[in-house]
């Protein structure tokens, strides 16, 4: 039988990448095409007093200018909204939220037209007072009041840690801070949307086909099944993309009044203001402990912000609930509303944020005690989840700790900062831990079995970059017993069996089993089919499929090819889903890591440069060997740039994004990174799933900002609490 789940197969879709053949959804072959351009408020709060569109209109090739004063009315209510950002305003009113708000769009015969028109629409505003940052709303912050979508409280504790630790031998009582952060996807945000009629066709990059298109009808007061979300490739969206932002809808409702296709592709600098980002918070630690470092008491109390017209908490308390052992442990989440747009998930939202405070309050807490600060961890290994009181369904954070200290060399680590040197640099060495839940959500998938021997995959998922098209291939064509070059797969499409945003690392937990489920049925008629064909007489459990052919268990040379069975008939086709029981009321499912790091110091520049990473993780069973083990490099590199160079400036006076292009956010280029060693850690876990899968997207670059900031702490004795660490914060620090 072919064992294709694990091997580290190259993606099925690569060729079509790298030879530009894959269609992304700005490069649908849409005819007719019209070209839409945003215009954008230029302040923070406020009104619009007068907007002047008379020359825009006239100019040569415009065909539509909508503001809020021409806009179809849609009714004041926008009913399915799922995610953050999809009750934004979409020109309904003269109310300006946030600067870069979305206040009107040009639609024009070329993209050229348009954004020339644009520039002759002007604006004028009464401007209020605006707050952007989150030190500026201290005195508002509140109790969150749809923390995680309601789905728990925004605070939590179990035992006394307030009264435990002020009697606590050894206290850490530091506070954390990390910036406004955006996802910077390579591919913009892009759309096309088509009407037939009343059907609506939208092709955009989208995390969650099977919700955008809920959405989108829920904007336009239409029904679900009249609207449909095609993303065949995403290039990358690191959460910015699982909500169905307001340019998407506003493409629709310029593309029905101008009767023609609509294209809309965000600029990278509307990338900054248009699709949510990282909130800035400041976070609370505080850690008490017995004079050999086991904890007493724990507390993290985190304050975010977000936008005057909705909530979105960063939610950085939740890892620490259940990362190490404490009796008396308290998490606390505020929030505080700013002139800014919404915030939303961003790779491993709360769980990076949160566990850089934890990880360096813990590399703290070693640092007091003059214990090593691995050894500090395996002080406080949480046996089972204390918070939730259940024991985990697998948890392999030991082995991750050994093999990534075994590969490093951790253990030849001088213990005194400033100790190790290569030439004039300050070396340093530091480690964290990583942990993220496993989610999982109701998924469903068809099956097609063809004559010719090939099968069909269809599923409403997507592929963000991170394989979805290989692992499904691999599911299926072992499942059915396939060559898995015999398997197509079609996703990114909300016509199909629906299934769940990419977003919580949940895609390969949710959709490998409705795929598996659906190949097995596939199996089990062909082999039924034969025992009233090819092999009358024998019985089912007689057969197996290999290689794409029906064989006799005790004869493999005896094969029934599948033409020969299917001969009448197309096809064979099953659907199936597959949705999470009570399983998470028996276990706690987590998946773990270990991170290990060499930074290198200039004393004089204040520059670290990442020298050695070595990251060990554990998350059930890996599908493919190849794209898991790029998920962890991604993960790693896009915790690099939270620890190093990232953050989002704002001007304080407009709210107006300062460095809203690639060039002054940096991102961390092929210099930054060096050589990264990925320890992949095999688990068995029966219990997340029938496929024992956990999932890997965001788990890579949690803890990574915290190792990192270990490891500068420990080249020069200076603790930066406030990310990024960026040469001024060093130079600065006494
Ligand atoms: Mo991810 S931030 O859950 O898309």
């Amino acid at each position: 039988m072919t064992t294709t789940i694990g091997a580290p197969l190259n993606r099925i879709d690569a060729r079509l990448k790298v030879t530009g053949a894959a269609r992304y959804s700005a490069e649908m072959p849409v005819k007719n095409v019209a070209h839409a351009v945003l215009i954008q408020s230029t302040i923070a709060n406020g009104r619009i007093a007068d907007i002047d569109t008379a020359a825009a209109e006239q100019s040569p090739g415009v065909l539509l200018v909508m503001t809020h004063r021409n806009a179809p009315k849609l009714g004041g209510k926008q009913k399915s909204v799922q995610q953050p950002g999809e009750d934004y305003p979409l020109l309904q009113d003269d109310a300006i939220h946030y600067n870069g708000q979305h206040i009107g769009v040009l639609v024009a015969e070329t993209f050229e037209a348009a954004t020339h028109a644009a520039r002759l629409v002007t604006v004028r505003y009464d401007e209020d007072k605006s707050v952007v940052r989150l030190g500026q709303v201290l005195d508002k912050l509140a109790v969150p009041q749809h923390f995680r979508g309601g789905a728990r409280l925004p605070d939590s504790s179990r035992g006394n840690p307030d009264q435990e630790f002020v009697a606590a031998p050894v206290k850490i009582d530091q506070t954390y801070q990390t910036p406004i952060e955006h996802h910077n996807p390579l591919e913009p945000h892009a759309v096309i949307a088509v009407w037939t009629g009343d059907e609506l066709v939208v092709f955009h990059s989208s995390q969650s086909v099977a919700g955008s298109h809920k959405t989108i009808a829920g904007h336009l007061g239409i029904s679900d099944d009249k609207v449909r979300t095609v993303s065949h490739f995403i290039g990358g969206g690191f959460g910015s993309k699982g909500s169905t932002w307001p340019h998407v809808t506003i493409a629709a409702m310029a593309a029905r009044i101008v009767n023609r296709p609509v294209k809309l592709v965000l600029t990278r600098r509307q990338m900054y203001t248009s699709n949510g980002f990282r909130p800035q918070t400041r976070q609370h630690l505080r850690l008490g402990a017995d004079r050999d470092g086991r904890l007493i008491a724990l507390r993290h109390d985190s304050l975010s912000h977000t936008a005057s017209f909705g909530e979105w908490v960063e939610p950085c308390g939740l890892s620490t609930e259940i990362m190490y052992s404490c009796p008396n442990l308290g998490v606390s989440h505020r929030v505080a509303p700013t002139d800014t747009g919404i915030p939303t998930f961003m790779r491993a939202p709360g769980e990076a944020s949160g566990m850089f405070a934890l990880e360096s309050a813990m590399d703290e807490l070693a640092e007091a005690l003059a214990i090593d600060p691995l050894e500090l961890r395996l002080r406080n290994y949480a046996e089972q989840d204390e918070h939730e009181k259940l024991p985990w369904s697998s948890k392999s954070l030991k082995q991750c700790y050994e093999r990534g200290a075994a590969a490093f060399g951790w253990n030849k680590r001088e213990r005194q900062p400033g100790s190790m040197r290569n030439g004039d640099l300050f070396v340093g060495w530091g480690m964290a831990s990583a942990t993220y839940p496993m989610n999982r959500s109701k998924a469903s998938a068809t099956v097609r079995l063809q004559a010719d021997g090939r099968a069909i995959v269809q599923c409403a998922t997507q592929d963000i970059g991170t394989g979805t098209y290989t692992i499904i291939a691999q599911v299926a064509a072992d499942a059915i017993g396939l060559p898995v070059e015999r398997v197509t797969v079609q996703i990114g499409d909300s016509n199909f069996p629906e299934a769940p945003v990419s977003g919580g690392s949940q895609t390969a937990a949710s959709v490998t089993p409705a795929v598996d489920a659906a190949s097995r049925d596939i199996r089990k008629q062909l082999v039924d089919l034969a025992t009233t064909g090819s092999f009358k007489g024998l019985r089912s459990e007689d057969l197996d499929v290999v290689d794409g052919a029906v064989v006799v268990k005790s004869d493999p040379s005896r094969r029934a090819e599948i033409g020969t069975l299917l001969a009448g008939r197309d096809a064979l086709t099953a659907t199936k889903g597959a949705e999470p029981g009570d399983e998470k009321k028996q276990f706690s499912m987590h998946s773990f890591g270990a991170h290990f790091v060499e930074v290198h110091v200039d004393p004089e520049l204040g520059e670290v440069r990442v020298a050695r990473y070595v990251g060990a993780f554990a998350a059930g069973r890996v599908l493919n060997a190849k794209t898991a083990r790029s998920q962890i490099i991604g993960g790693i590199v896009y915790g690099l740039g939270m620890a190093l160079t990232e953050e989002t400036d704002l001007d304080h006076r407009s709210g107006r994004v300062l460095n809203g292009n690639i060039a002054e956010y940096l991102v961390p280029v092929h210099a930054d990174v060096p050589d990264i060693e990925v320890i992949l850690i095999e688990e068995q876990d029966p219990h997340v799933n029938p496929l024992g899968v956990k999932g890997m997207g965001e788990l890579p670059m949690v803890g990574v900002a915290g190792a990192v900031a270990n490891a500068v702490f420990h080249a020069t004795g200076k603790r930066i609490r406030y990310l990024p660490i960026r040469p001024d914060k060093l130079l600065r620090t006494a």
